[in-house]
């Protein structure tokens, strides 16, 4: 299976199964939108779950925010976006087409051939108007980042948490960037959603703080079972104008090596410029010390949507006549699927649905079938990453105990109707 074979049998599979759409497809679409289906919705939730679990849950040090997307634009003139987060645009003097600068190799036009001219800096960010009157009073911006709402949110939480330094706040949510390109499938689009945390330390501390963080966020992937993957440091030339340093971790696509997240050392940039433009004192005081200071941050910065096609990537394997999507049990959209071996014996209906219906009970996401032959059940689950298939046969009728069959290995055992949710 070449590489590119590879991605596009992703997307089929991703269309066909419920996963991922192109958005407002009845009209066409529209580039850089994309909407998740059923399935995709569950691994979405999953892998949010799993980051939240990890980041806020397990530790006694982050609290979680969800602040709203569009902010006082002041917030943007401050974190250096209304000037500074832009890509730089090259014009085809034939065709008029748009591209960014370092995507294009040569002077020519990827499209028609034609000569490219530089045209500007491109703001990325996504312009709107709060209120009935649309004008430059009332404009304001969908957020490009996650981030500000937590810096806008520090004193406050300060003030209200009883958080001691060093602690961090977590936050999932939608940005918006208005890409000039967006490609590469959910890779790089102009809506997505953001995993991240912002973690204040005193300075001086925020390079052992750099380091814990990239460690603990490569273990996350690695214990998820995300294969190809490295670290990777960005050059001076290449970090945010927020960044004292960054390290990403790559992922690799069947498209390259590409960053699935940023972890960054953003020093006490943001919460400077926000006391320096707001005029309001957003320092720490060390409450046992008396000492007062500007914390630096540590953020590790993860696109959900990135991740979740580097998940499918990592997954999707054809063995023989199979397609299998080996997903870890904790982002599979399904637990397990619970089949009637045959569709048209109602005893075996009933005992097949009164399984199913004890094992949602448990609180698990479990999947119903009773379509076609039990083989292609089968093969519909693996192709969706379910790990268990569950049957209910003759046998169950008689001794209580069904069929569960292994996705990875196709193997299956026979186990009491007792053992199941323990077995799940
Ligand atoms: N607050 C830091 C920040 O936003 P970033 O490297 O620009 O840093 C962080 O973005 C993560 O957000 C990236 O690693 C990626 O996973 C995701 N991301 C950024 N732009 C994206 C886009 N256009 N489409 C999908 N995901 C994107």
């Amino acid at each position: 299976m070449s590489k590119e074979n590879k991605l596009e049998k992703i997307v089929s599979l991703a269309k066909r199964r419920g996963f991922i759409f192109p958005g407002s497809e009845i009209y066409g679409g529209i580039g850089g939108f994309y909407d998740f289906g059923p399935l995709g919705a569950e691994l979405k939730f999953n892998i949010k779950q799993a980051w939240w679990d990890a980041v806020v849950k397990e530790r006694d040090d982050v609290v979680g925010l969800s602040a709203a997307i569009i902010m006082n634009p002041k917030v943007w003139e401050a974190s250096g976006h209304v000037s500074g987060f832009s890509d730089p645009l090259v014009e085809c003097k034939k065709c008029r087409k748009r591209f960014r600068a370092d995507e294009t190799e040569t002077q020519k036009c990827p499209e028609c051939g034609g000569e490219l001219i530089k045209a500007r800096n491109f703001n990325l960010m996504f312009k709107t108007f709060v209120g009935p009157v649309e004008g430059t009073a009332s404009v304001a911006y969908l957020r490009p980042e996650t981030a500000a709402g937590i810096f806008m949110n520090f004193k406050n939480v300060v003030d209200t948490m009883r958080v001691k330094m060093p602690f961090g706040i977590a936050q999932i949510g939608r940005a918006f960037r208005n890409e000039i390109n967006p490609k590469d499938y959910v890779f790089r689009t102009r809506e997505f959603e953001q995993m991240e945390l912002e973690y204040f330390v005193k300075p001086g501390d925020d390079e052992r703080a750099f380091k814990e963080w990239i460690d603990k966020r490569t273990t996350w992937y690695e214990k998820l079972g995300l294969k190809n993957i490295r670290k990777q440091e960005q050059s001076p030339e290449e970090r945010a104008h927020y960044s004292k340093g960054t390290v990403d971790i790559e992922y690799e696509f069947p498209f390259g090596w590409k960053e699935i997240e940023g972890i960054a050392n953003r020093s006490d940039f943001d919460l400077k410029s926000h006391s320096e433009h707001s005029g309001q004192d957003l320092s720490y005081t060390d409450k046992e010390t008396g000492e007062k200071y500007l914390p630096y941050v540590i953020e590790p910065s993860a696109g959900v949507d990135r991740i979740c096609l580097a998940f499918l990537c990592d997954a999707y394997t054809e063995e023989d006549k199979r397609v299998v999507l080996k997903l870890h049990p904790k982002l599979a959209p399904y637990k397990a699927a619970v089949f009637p071996l045959v569709a048209n014996k109602p005893e075996l209906v009933e005992k097949a649905r009164q399984i199913f219906k004890e094992l949602k009970a448990t609180g698990l996401n479990i999947a119903w079938d009773d379509r076609g032959n039990i083989g292609k059940r089968y093969y519909s689950q693996d192709e969706i990453g379910t790990p268990y298939c569950i049957t209910a046969d003759y046998q169950t009728l008689e001794d209580g105990t069904v069929t569960i069959r292994d996705r990875d290995t196709a193997k299956q055992e026979r186990i009491s109707e007792r053992e199941i949710s323990g077995h799940l």
